[in-house]
């Protein structure tokens, strides 16, 4: 089995080993694809605010597999998405439908081994049959760029008619909150250099720095912290909701605190999604094409490059094919 490990952070530190070892616990699983995220970079950098476990360690948290054995549902040789958060079905986030906020969870990648080895052991509870309508290109989207954006916009209760703004607009999350916000009937804006995201769906383009100061929407999804905290607050309509789920510019933000309150606006912090939001995604993939811009495919040999490349800036998802 090769894997990639590393006890010290930094790129050039990750050491492909191979060993007879296959981690985790539950039903054995090849991985057949893997998508990068700055989750997976962070962890490697080690600029994350969770503790590793275990080190040396193996990173990838977002990946989908085959099946190489029979579980109690499940049958050898299924594709299967690995819902990545790790939870316990009893406490009380768990039992309110919540797993991604179990108390005694954690990602899987990060307080655990994860996506970047040939194969995984991973609980039936976490392993998501990936219908046939639905390509691995998809698939490998939908446990973090997918389903983060739309547990944020149920967050916010987005309702049909309403403005939904997006910064980082061009990004893993981003291209998916625009086509989730379209399908949830939002008129959508974003937040974006990058002019080629209109190809995802119909949205009103304003470049960085660039709203018209008088611009609100109903709805700001912002996941890139410091910068442009105050602007996305001051882009929250009277009554409106902000959300965060990153911090890709820094982790503190300035808060105008008489707009907050004179407008009755709110600040939602979302993280991950249900594994019932996942079900619903894969629904809507029946009706509903969901579309995934590819930068670049990698081979497993290749994750130093891939990782590398990811850092420099893309336009797209940059996927390990491990079957290359
Ligand atoms: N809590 C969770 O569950 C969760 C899940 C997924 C992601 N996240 C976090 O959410 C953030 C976004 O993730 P992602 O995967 O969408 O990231 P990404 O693919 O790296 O995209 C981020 C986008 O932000 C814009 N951007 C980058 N640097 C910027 C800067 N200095 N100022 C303004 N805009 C900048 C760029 O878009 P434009 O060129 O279009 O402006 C870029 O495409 C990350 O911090 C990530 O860790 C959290
Ligand atoms: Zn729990």
């Amino acid at each position: 089995m090769k894997s990639y490990v590393f006890e010290t952070p930094g790129i050039e530190n990750l050491r492909k080993i191979g060993n007879d070892m296959v981690y985790g616990t539950g039903l054995r699983v090849r991985i057949l694809k893997a998508a990068l995220n700055p989750l997976d970079y962070n962890v490697i950098s080690g600029n994350i605010v969770y503790g590793l476990n275990p080190i040396p360690h193996i990173a990838g948290s977002e990946a989908i597999g085959e099946l190489l054995e029979d579980g109690k549902g499940l049958k050898r040789g299924q594709r299967v998405i690995i819902y990545n958060r790790l939870y316990d079905s009893t406490c009380r986030m768990c039992r309110d439908g919540r797993e991604y906020l179990c108390l005694n969870g954690g990602i899987w990648g990060v307080m655990t081994n994860g996506a970047f080895t040939e194969e995984v052991r991973i609980e039936e509870k976490n392993l998501v049959p990936i219908p046939e309508y639905v390509t691995d290109i998809q698939a490998v989207s939908l446990p973090i760029a997918a389903l983060t954006p739309f547990h944020a916009l149920n967050r916010a209760s987005a309702r049909a008619g309403e403005k939904l703004l997006i910064y980082g607009a061009s990004g893993n999350t981003g291209i998916l909150g625009l086509q989730f916000g379209n399908l949830m009937g939002l008129d959508v804006y974003a937040v974006s250099n990058n002019k080629e995201i209109s190809t995802y769906g119909p949205v009103e383009i304003f470049p960085r720095n660039g709203v018209p100061d008088e611009f609100t929407a109903d709805i700001v999804i912002n996941p890139l912290g410091k910068e442009t905290w105050a602007d996305s607050l001051k882009h929250t309509s009277i009554t409106g909701r902000m959300v965060a789920y990153g911090v890709l510019t820094g982790r503190e933000g300035i808060t105008n605190i008489p707009d907050l309150y004179t407008g009755e606006k709110t600040i939602i912090g979302s993280t991950g999604g249900s594994l019932n939001e996942l079900m619903e995604i894969l629904n809507i993939m029946k009706y509903h094409q969901i579309r995934i811009g590819v930068d670049r495919i990698f081979s497993f040999d290749e994750l130093h490059q891939a990782l590398k490349y990811f850092a420099a800036g893309r336009k797209g998802r940059v996927i390990i094919d491990f079957d290359l």
